[in-house]
């Protein structure tokens, strides 16, 4: 407001100071008499009335408007300075978020997620009804008049175009869960779980087994561990170290000690290549490798498939990932501080089987749990149960499996992580109040695999290999 007074007076005042400077004033007329020699003039005096106090004003608001201009300049300098910083920032903040545009792109809130959504129910529709039919029960019948009740709420949403889509995922989500835990399970997978203590695991010893790497310390990433499959036929004591010589990201070798003696002063080791090099669809990508019985079981490069290698008969058996959009090439690996490279797919052995552990797009990133079984007679690996968590894959340093129980690490320092996280898939339900402290000897843990026949939990430390005693 006082900027724009100023500007309305200002040409006054310059035009006022201009006459006087050239002494020009507007022409004066002058009546005289001539009468002596003197001559008596009359002179318009409104011609002379000057506008003294609006000139002082105007001069006044000139240094004001002078005063708010230079703080004008300091604010556009001040700016000048800030802008960088803050493009830097909102740069920063973009590139944070990108990884989660996903959640845009599949459109939480879309006609088309419901569309998803309601194909999804029928597909658990059908499951339960599998099931139910398979053992009626009080829990298959409730599940059913769940679902029931969900569908009139989905359709009742196509109709009503009343949105609470995430509720309704959430539902869907913990009876699909339910559903998973209520399918029969093979009399084999019951008779091992009755090795498996009743409740969580409730501390976590120092290492019992640290050694560094057979390969030096120069390659960070890795898994490594013993013969997880109690009374295997084969590799009955077989300890193994699988280095990812590539970009600390893919391995095509794995190398097998016949005993913990052996493994300890690195003898008679035996090394199997699993494929012809570390870009081959059969090579490992990734910390995630398990021996189990006869063969070792990893994710296959580049893909969202599993690999079995068999060690008698050399030859990669694979099987594919469940789920909408499984995450590979670093989408979603373990990421809590610094991330795991390529640890977006992980491979389990607990007391009741084999496991992958991964994350989808269709479960938002979220850790997905599926069981494996290889059945010996027509060669092929299969995905029999598949169950999903709310746990963001990407906030945790790294997960195992213990009797059909998920757990999940957070990274606490440099020399500590802590298990913060259990799932059980017995009952689809989850607890993230846990705290059982773990030291390491450096700060990256590329992979951590809980290995039934001795309760101990192995992990790849940067470039050593340590074995924790578990307790429950
Ligand atoms: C004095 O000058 C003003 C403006 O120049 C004019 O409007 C006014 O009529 C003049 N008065 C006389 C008495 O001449
Ligand atoms: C954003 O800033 C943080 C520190 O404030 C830094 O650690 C991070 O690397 C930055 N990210 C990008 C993508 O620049
Ligand atoms: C739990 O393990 C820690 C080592 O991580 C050990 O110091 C502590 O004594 C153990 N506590 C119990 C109750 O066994
Ligand atoms: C296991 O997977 C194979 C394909 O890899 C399929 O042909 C077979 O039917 C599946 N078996 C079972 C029991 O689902």
């Amino acid at each position: 407001m006082s900027l724009l007074l100023t500007l309305l007076l200002l040409p006054l005042g310059s035009s006022v100071g201009s006459s006087a400077r050239q002494g020009e004033g507007p022409a004066v007329r002058v009546t005289g008499h001539q009468q002596t020699d003197a001559c008596q003039c009359r002179v318009n005096a409104s011609m002379w009335l000057f506008p003294v106090t609006a000139y002082e004003a105007a001069l006044q608001n000139t240094g004001s408007c002078q005063a708010t201009l230079d703080s004008v300049q300091e604010n556009v300098q001040l700016s000048g300075q800030h802008l960088p910083r803050i493009q830097a920032v909102i740069q920063n903040v973009t590139a944070r978020l990108q990884p989660f545009l996903y959640l845009n792109d599949g459109g939480l809130y879309t006609r088309l997620t419901l569309q998803q959504l309601s194909q999804e129910l029928s597909q658990l529709e059908a499951n339960i009804d599998t099931i139910h039919g398979q053992q009626k029960n009080g829990q298959t019948r409730k599940l059913h008049k769940q679902v029931a009740k969900l569908r009139q709420d989905v359709d009742q949403m196509r109709i009503g175009n009343i949105i609470n889509i995430k509720t309704m995922k959430e539902t869907l989500r913990t009876l699909k869960n339910r559903a998973e835990s209520c399918k029969s399970i093979p009399k084999d997978f019951r008779v091992q779980s009755q090795s498996c203590v009743k409740g969580l695991m409730t501390n976590i010893s120092e290492p019992v087994v640290t050694k560094v790497s057979p390969f030096g310390k120069s390659l960070i990433a890795g898994s490594w561990g013993k013969q997880a499959m109690q009374d295997s036929p084969v590799e009955t004591t077989s300890y193994w170290v699988q280095p990812l010589v590539n970009s600390n990201s893919w391995g095509n070798t794995v190398r097998v000690y016949p005993t913990l003696a052996d493994f300890l002063t690195s003898t008679k080791h035996h090394d199997y290549n699993l494929a012809p090099s570390h870009s081959h669809p059969d090579a490992n990508d990734g910390p995630n490798a398990v021996m189990y019985g006869g063969a070792l079981y990893y994710h296959c490069y580049r893909s969202d498939k599993i690999c079995r290698y068999d060690f008698a008969t050399k030859t990669v058996v694979r099987v594919t990932l469940p789920g909408i959009e499984v995450g590979y090439n670093n989408r979603f690996p373990y990421c809590y501080y610094v991330c795991s490279t390529n640890s977006d797919v992980d491979l389990e052995v607990d007391e009741t089987g084999l496991w992958a552990l991964y994350a989808t797009s269709g479960n938002h990133g979220n850790l997905v749990i599926s069981r494996l079984e290889w059945h010996s007679k027509e060669k092929t690996l299969n995905v029999t149960h598949t169950w999903e968590t709310r746990l963001f894959k990407k906030s945790v340093s790294n997960a195992f499996m213990t009797c059909g129980v998920l757990y999940a690490t957070r990274y606490q320092s440099k020399v500590s992580e802590e298990v913060f996280y259990a799932f059980d898939t017995a009952t689809g339900r989850d607890d993230n109040t846990l705290s059982l402290p773990m030291e390491k000897i450096s700060q990256g843990m590329a992979s951590l695999s809980y290995n039934p026949t001795d309760r101990r939990l192995y992990m790849y430390n940067d470039g050593y290999l340590l074995a924790y005693p578990t307790h429950f």
